[in-house]
């Protein structure tokens, strides 16, 4: 099956929330709404894509940036289609557009107990920094969607 590969727009918003949720990538109620989406794919015009097979998005990556550093949020697979590499494709693209745009490192985060993403994003080049801790705070209220979610 031929897989094609464009830039993400916000008509493909529907079809990406769902693959994210069939994936298990962590989700809020805010940064994920339809209005999240659409603010960061206009600051973001250029820098993230989907992957369609027969009409369906079956990949999907949001990255930007913010003038300094990139970060990759979102990647996934649809499962009936890992391991054709996919991922990988739908992640060169992400740093090539980035590279474009002037941009010399790139981030992202991936829960520890993620051990397939992990072996992935090793495998595509992203080295773990263990002298780190990552740290952030929450600027408004944030419910958060995905389902195997235990607050700590
Ligand atoms: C991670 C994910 C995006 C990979 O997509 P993919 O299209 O299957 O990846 P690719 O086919 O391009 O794989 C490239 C390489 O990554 C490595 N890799 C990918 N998935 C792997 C897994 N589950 N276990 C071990 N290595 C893996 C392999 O080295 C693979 O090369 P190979 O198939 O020749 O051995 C996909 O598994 C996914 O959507 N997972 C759920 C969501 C997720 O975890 N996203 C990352 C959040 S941080």
């Amino acid at each position: 099956m031929q897989i094609t590969y464009r830039l993400m727009t916000i008509e493909d918003y529907e079809e990406a929330y769902d693959l994210w949720i069939k994936c298990g990538n962590g989700l809020n109620d805010k940064d994920d709404s339809r209005e999240g989406i659409e603010k960061y794919l206009k600051r973001n015009p250029t820098t993230s894509f989907v992957a369609v097979c027969e009409g369906k998005v079956v990949g999907v990556i949001l990255c930007g940036h913010d003038g300094r550093r990139g970060i990759i949020q979102h990647a996934c697979v649809s499962p009936d289609h890992r391991r054709e590499g996919i991922g990988a494709k739908i992640v060169e693209l992400a740093l090539d557009a980035l590279k474009a745009e002037g941009i010399n490192k790139v981030l992202l985060v991936a829960f520890k107990k993620n051990e397939g993403g992990n072996a992935f994003w090793e495998s595509q080049g992203f080295t773990l920094r263990d002298d780190l801790n990552y740290r952030n705070k929450a600027l408004a209220e944030m419910v958060r969607i995905d389902p195997d979610y235990v607050k700590e």
